[in-house]
């Protein structure tokens, strides 16, 4: 399969967000993820609550966090879904570290792993036990602003128009080809925290929109052959 042009057609409709309608058989055949992510964890309950409200066909296995203060492991715990921590300062190698998200990923049985909020560099150990089948979000319009301050670099520089990304994860940092995009405007007054508040409304759509496109059952698009 190659996936440098990727059978993803970018769905037009993310552009304006439009809301998340219930699935038909959402119990049928959910999708099994894993979530990685070391933050808040607003994008994971947006994703817990689709599935808790049947708008989204998936079934989240096992959070990964590697901050131990992450508020994401509250909020997955409080929900009844398992939360793991890996600490990677406890790790001298990246690879010994990805090796162990990937054992902790196939115990439990996750199909696809949801980068919402992981700040740290993958390697080919993990995306190569999921080849083409890591996503993550991204609070910019790539390949705009890759990195951990792109909503500071997009206020810096003067864009007037912003957004966020959902992508497969590929060795290069915030690259790989996009599945999803969402625009949001930057006002003149805009700080960090307002900006990013925007971008977030729009992350929870594309997220759970990305997420449902893969999940599709029936879908012929090449992203699925990986799906057992
Ligand atoms: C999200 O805005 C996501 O785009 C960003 O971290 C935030 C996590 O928020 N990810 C990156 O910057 C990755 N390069 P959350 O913990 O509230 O979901």
């Amino acid at each position: 399969m190659n996936l440098s042009s990727p059978d993803v057609s970018p769905p037009d409709q993310a552009l304006v967000s439009p809301a998340v309608q219930p699935c038909d058989h959402p119990q049928q055949n959910p999708l099994k993820i894993g979530i990685m992510a070391s933050g808040t964890g607003s994008n994971f309950v947006a994703i817990a609550d689709a599935i808790s409200q049947q708008h989204l066909a998936a079934q989240i296995q096992l959070v990964i966090y590697n901050n131990p203060n992450a508020p994401v492991a509250d909020r997955a715990r409080e929900r009844g879904i398992p939360a793991a921590l890996l600490n990677h300062r406890d790790f001298s190698q990246r690879e010994a570290f990805d090796q162990q998200i990937v054992d902790l990923l196939h115990t439990a049985d996750v199909e696809w792993v949801v980068m919402v909020g992981w700040m740290r560099r993958v390697t080919h150990v993990l995306i190569d036990a999921f080849p083409d089948r890591i996503i993550n979000i991204h609070p910019s319009l790539l390949p705009s602003f890759p990195g951990i301050r792109a909503i500071e670099q997009a206020i810096e520089y003067g864009v007037t128009i912003s957004g966020c990304t959902v992508h497969i994860v590929r060795l290069e940092v915030d690259s790989g080809p996009i599945l999803m995009q969402a625009a949001v405007p930057v006002h003149p007054e805009d700080t960090p925290t307002s900006l990013h508040h925007r971008i977030q409304v729009q992350e929870h759509d594309i997220i759970i929109q990305a997420i449902a496109q893969i999940a599709q059952p029936h879908t012929s698009h090449n992203l699925l052959t990986h799906r057992h």
